[in-house]
């Protein structure tokens, strides 16, 4: 157990290269916690506790008694990867339900997007076209499979099943078993996922296992027509292999929240093409009050030696 005494005010130093954390924060605010920006820091040795995201590679350098980095979202890829953050620091992330309901809702449109081709009556509204030839197949017989059955997928796959659809849900343990959602795991839970989907959803963590995940010899295997949607990270995606899906058939659309590259470059050739959706990385956000709050619990749980609720396995990536 480390030896530190519970403080009434976490000192959290606010590290983000992409972002002010501290002003998006400001409207926010947890009696245990005081945010402050690196150039407010007046004795970085005191500082063991940093809320992060996107941090700069050196950012934990000038901090030798860091004990603790949480994320401000649910994915923990880019604290993990940075090169500075030295092997005792606990991560821990953010588990918020409200956020995982707002991803269901956004999944949720995109599978009745493509499903029921709204597109067409946008595109038709434009010309005034009254069009009620399209059937759209009854839900039961469509099949969404879900990536990722962590806290975002279940809520993606639970609302799917209550819609009517078929509900397919890959992991690597399987977990607790969810009503109407068949479940698989193990090595071979996403191919066979993937190779039954009408719709796939990818909700994984970005790990060593799952980057570029999403590639040709995957979409191969998927019933023709299939359509992706990719909430996860980008580098999830090989974004040429998706691109040739789509010009040859093999996958008939896309919705893309998510990208190798944020802000997706304006000259990326993703922007323009017909059969894809794009969302500026906006499927759910951590709610901010819920992020202090939950980092304060974090950090008093690991204090008083215990594991905090949100540490995550860096081991394991997520
Ligand atoms: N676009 C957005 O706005 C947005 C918002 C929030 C989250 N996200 C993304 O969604 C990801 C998931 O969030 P979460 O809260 O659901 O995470 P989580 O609770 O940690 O769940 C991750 C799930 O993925 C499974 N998994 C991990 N590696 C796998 C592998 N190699 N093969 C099969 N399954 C694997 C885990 O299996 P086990 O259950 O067996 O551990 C678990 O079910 C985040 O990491 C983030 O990248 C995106």
């Amino acid at each position: 157990m480390k030896d530190m005494t519970l403080p009434t005010r976490i000192t959290v130093v606010a590290l983000s290269e992409t972002f002010d954390l501290a002003a998006n924060m400001a409207e926010v605010a947890d009696p245990r916690v005081h945010l402050v920006r690196p150039s407010e820091v007046e004795d970085p040795s005191l500082v063991t506790c940093a809320l992060a995201w996107l941090p700069a590679d050196d950012a934990f350098d000038a901090y030798p008694n860091m004990r603790m980095v949480s994320s401000i979202a649910a994915g923990v890829d880019s604290l993990i990867a940075c090169p500075s953050l030295r092997d005792d620091i606990v991560v821990t992330r953010i588990r918020d339900e409200e956020q995982a309901r707002m991803m269901a809702g956004f999944a949720a449109w995109h599978v009745v997007h493509h499903h029921r081709q709204m597109g067409t009556y946008i595109n038709n509204q434009a010309t005034q076209t009254w069009d009620r030839s399209f059937r759209a197949d009854m839900a039961s017989n469509v099949t969404v499979g879900v990536l990722g059955f962590g806290l975002m997928g279940r809520h993606t796959a639970r609302a799917l099943a209550t819609m009517g659809y078929k509900v397919i849900g890959a992991s690597r343990s399987g977990g607790e078993p969810e009503p109407e959602v068949e479940l698989l795991s193990g090595d071979g839970a996403i191919a066979e996922t993937a190779a039954r989907s009408d719709i796939l959803i990818n909700l994984l963590p970005l790990t060593a296992q799952t980057r570029d995940i999403l590639n040709a010899e995957l979409f191969s295997t998927m019933p023709k027509g299939a359509v992706l949607v990719q909430l996860g990270r980008g580098e999830q995606l090989i974004e040429e292999d998706l691109l040739a899906a789509l010009d040859s058939g093999q996958l008939s659309a896309a919705s893309l929240d998510v990208f190798r590259l944020e802000p997706l470059p304006k000259d990326s050739p993703i922007w323009t093409h017909p059969k894809v959706v794009i969302t500026p990385h906006k499927a759910s956000d951590t709610t901010r009050s819920e992020v202090l709050r939950q980092l304060a619990d974090n950090y008093e749980a690991l204090v008083q030696g215990l594991t905090p609720p949100g540490a995550v396995n860096r081991g394991a990536g997520y």
